[in-house]
C-alpha cells in the first residue's frame, strides 16, 4: 500500500510521522519505503544525517534515474528515496507540462514500490500544489496529521477532500482514498486537544485514527539529533503511540484484504 501524507498546512507533523510511523512499521516486520517528496528534504536529512545521496529525486525528474538506483538503506530499517533542494527549482519547470508532471512520482515509484513494500510512505510539503498532486496520483490512500493545539486544524480538511476528488475526476487516480486524520501534538490537560479530537471524530467518524500523538519533548529531541523517536526513547509516550498507530494500520489493511469496503473515501 501507498500512502500519502499530506496536509497544506505546515508544521502540523507530516514529517515525524512519516518518519516514526515509517520505522515502527518496519519494527514490525513490515517492508518500508519512504520517499520524501518535499524539496525542504526534512525527512532525507532526518534519516540520513550528513550523507550526500548521489541520486535523488531531482536526478530522477531531470534524468530519468530509475528508482532502484535513488533507494537508499537507512540504520532505522526503512528505505527512502531521498530529495534534494534543488528540486524546488524545477517546479516551475514541470508546471509547462502538467500532464506528464503529475505523473511524474507514478511512474517512478508506483510500481517498483508495490512489488518490493508492503508499505510506502511518501512525505509531502505543505502545500496543494505539484508535489503533493504528483503524491496523490501515486498513492493509494491519504493519512492527513492534524494539529490538537490549533482551533484552523479543521480548516484544511474540506480543501484535502475537493483535491481528492478532483484527482478521481481527472482519473489521475480513480482509487485514491482518504484513509484517516491523525491528530497530532495532543496535550490532554488542554481543553482544546479534547474539542478537536471530539469535533473530528464528529465530523470524520470512519475516517479518524483511535490512536493519537501526543505532544511528547522526545519527538523534537530525536528530530534534533536526526534520529527516530522510537530508537531516541522507546519508552517514551511518543514512541508507544507511533507503535500504536502502526499496530492500527496494519489492522486496517488487513481488514480491507477481507473487506474492501471498510477503507471508504
Ligand atoms: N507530537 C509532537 N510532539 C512534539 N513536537 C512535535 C510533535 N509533532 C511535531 N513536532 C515538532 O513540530 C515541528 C513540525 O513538525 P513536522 O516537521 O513533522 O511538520 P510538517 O507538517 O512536516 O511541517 P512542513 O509542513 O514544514 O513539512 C517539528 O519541529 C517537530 O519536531
Ligand atoms: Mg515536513
Amino acid at each position: 500500500m501507498i500512502i500519502a501524507m499530506v496536509n497544506n498546512k505546515g508544521g502540523v507533523g507530516k514529517t515525524v510521522s512519516s518518519v516514526n510511523l515509517a520505522a515502527a512499521l518496519a519494527n514490525r516486520g513490515k517492508k518500508v519505503l519512504l520517499i520524501d517528496n518535499d524539496p525542504q528534504c526534512n525527512a532525507t536529512s532526518l534519516l540520513l544525517g550528513d550523507m550526500t545521496p548521489d541520486n535523488t529525486l531531482y536526478e530522477a525528474y531531470t534524468e530519468n534515474t530509475p528508482i532502484n538506483k535513488c533507494i537508499y538503506p537507512t540504520q532505522f530499517g526503512v528505505d527512502i528515496v531521498p530529495n534534494a533542494q534543488i528540486t524546488s527549482q524545477i517546479e516551475a519547470d514541470l508546471y509547462q507540462d502538467t500532464a506528464r508532471s503529475y505523473a511524474l512520482l507514478k511512474n517512478f515509484a508506483r510500481e517498483y514500490a508495490a512489488e518490493h513494500y508492503d508499505i510506502t510512505i511518501i512525505d509531502c510539503p505543505p502545500s496543494l500544489g505539484l508535489w503533493v498532486i504528483q503524491a496523490m496520483s501515486c498513492a493509494d490512500g491519504i493519512i492527513v496529521p492534524i494539529e490538537a493545539g490549533s482551533r484552523f486544524s479543521l480548516d484544511g480538511l474540506a480543501s484535502i477532500y475537493t483535491s481528492i476528488e478532483s484527482i478521481r475526476a481527472t482519473k489521475i487516480n480513480k482509487e485514491l482514498r482518504f484513509l484517516k486524520t491523525l491528530v497530532n501534538k495532543v496535550d490532554m490537560r488542554t481543553s482544546s486537544s479534547k474539542v478537536i479530537i471530539e469535533k473530528v471524530r464528529e465530523l470524520y467518524p470512519d475516517n479518524t485514527f483511535e490512536t493519537t500523538i501526543p505532544t511528547n519533548d522526545s519527538i523534537k529531541q530525536a528530530e534534533l539529533q536526526r534520529t527516530t523517536c522510537l530508537k531516541y526513547d522507546p519508552q517514551s509516550s511518543g514512541s508507544k503511540r507511533y507503535r500504536a498507530l502502526a499496530d492500527e494500520l496494519i489492522a486496517l489493511i488487513d481488514d480491507e484484504k477481507q473487506q474492501p469496503s471498510l477503507i471508504n473515501g
